[in-house]
């Protein structure tokens, strides 16, 4: 059932501020503002090493705790693409752990990958939306994100609470380890607790962000840029745009910009731009000079600071609430899965059934 919605995708962008409350309500205890994961099979403290593998959206959801897992816990982490972590004979740290992300939790590569680090004695978490999939049941521990039914063969908000559920975990290894006190978890699970709020504030872009699309509709190619948690976000705009709409697009760290693909860039070029005022702000505003010296369109998705700070020329400024930098990539999705979905939409593409993909992809 779409409810009043077009399309699953619209309502499942639609339903997050919800959803993502029920995730972060199952993980935290609200009234001691703490963070409170069920009872795990090894100990949190003792993890030495930790690989994250995932294919596609699942994997950009693992590139994003990567950050948080090294800040909170300063864990070693490698992420990796599940078909290439399973042939490559990745020697695996004894005393590791490997998280495998999947929404369907069926994935081929994903579910093989869950098996070779099973085989090189790793402990193994599965982070899944359905309980009952071959992951889940092959994992030595699970933590389900509690997304509900996702419809939508595009991924939203199952990234999202992927996002929630990996951020409860950072935190609570950052405890168990004793690298954050209880003051900073605290402060971390009173910012969780807004995001509900700041989602819904995101969603109120979508009339700005469905003119904005127009424009998006005619370019052949788009560029998404971050830094830090919102190079993963980047490269997950370019997925869902590309995988919907079928424009061509590519997500960068803003510091690869000048390795090569600046010189893709002139007056057809739209850079979306994912930037909210944090300590790295200054660098990616000079990479948005370096694009608008070349005549691209800068589309900057940001904060009033970063509004008011950014000097260049932006086509548009899509300008989101000041919020802790931990929660910004649970929230900066929204606009970014929006200015997919209303791309796809002007496109006239199958929006919840694109071509040539399957919900689950379960060969390799
Ligand atoms: O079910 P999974 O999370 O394991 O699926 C992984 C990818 O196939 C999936 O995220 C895919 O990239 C989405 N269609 C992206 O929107």
């Amino acid at each position: 059932d779409k409810g009043n919605h077009r399309h699953f995708m619209a309502k499942e962008i639609y339903e997050q501020p919800e959803v993502i409350a029920h995730t972060f309500s199952h993980y935290l205890d609200l009234a001691a503002e703490t963070v409170s994961l069920p009872e795990l099979p090894f100990d949190l403290a003792q993890i030495q090493h930790i690989s994250i593998t995932a294919c596609g959206t699942a994997l950009y959801a693992g590139a994003v705790a990567e950050y948080w897992l090294e800040r909170f816990a300063r864990v070693p982490v490698s992420t990796d693409i599940a078909s290439e972590f399973r042939y490559r004979e990745t020697p695996l740290t004894p005393g590791g752990l490997t998280i495998v992300i999947s929404q369907s939790g069926e994935t081929a590569d994903t579910l093989a990958s869950l098996r070779y680090a099973k085989e090189c004695g790793q402990k193994v978490l599965a982070v899944v939306n359905v309980p009952t999939s071959t992951i889940a049941r092959e994992a030595d521990a699970v933590l389900p994100i509690l997304a509900g039914p996702e419809i939508g063969v595009a991924s939203t908000k199952a990234f999202t609470c992927q996002l929630a559920t990996l951020a409860c975990l950072s935190v609570a290894i950052g405890r168990a380890k004793g690298l954050l006190s209880q003051d900073d978890e605290h402060r971390l699970v009173r910012a969780f607790m807004e995001v509900p709020r700041l989602m819904t504030e995101a969603l109120k872009l979508s009339p700005e962000i469905e003119v904005l699309s127009r424009t998006l509709a005619k370019a052949q190619d788009v560029l998404y840029l971050g830094r830090g948690t919102n190079f993963p976000l980047a490269l997950e705009g370019a997925l869902k745009l590309k995988e919907i709409s079928y424009i061509h697009a590519e997500g960068y760290a803003g510091g690869e910009l000048k390795h090569g693909p600046i010189a893709l860039i002139d007056e057809t070029m739209p850079v979306v731009v994912i930037a909210p005022h944090d300590r790295i702000f200054d660098k990616t505003v000079s990479n948005m000079e370096e694009v608008a010296a070349r005549g691209g369109k800068i589309i900057l998705v940001t904060d009033p600071k970063g509004a008011d700070e950014a000097h260049v020329d932006a086509v548009q400024k899509l300008i989101l609430p000041e919020m802790p930098a931990t929660v910004c990539p649970m929230v900066y999705s929204i606009p970014v899965q929006l200015i997919a979905y209303h791309t796809a939409v002007i496109m006239g593409t199958d929006v919840d059934q694109p071509r040539n993909l399957a919900k689950s992809v379960t060969v390799e």
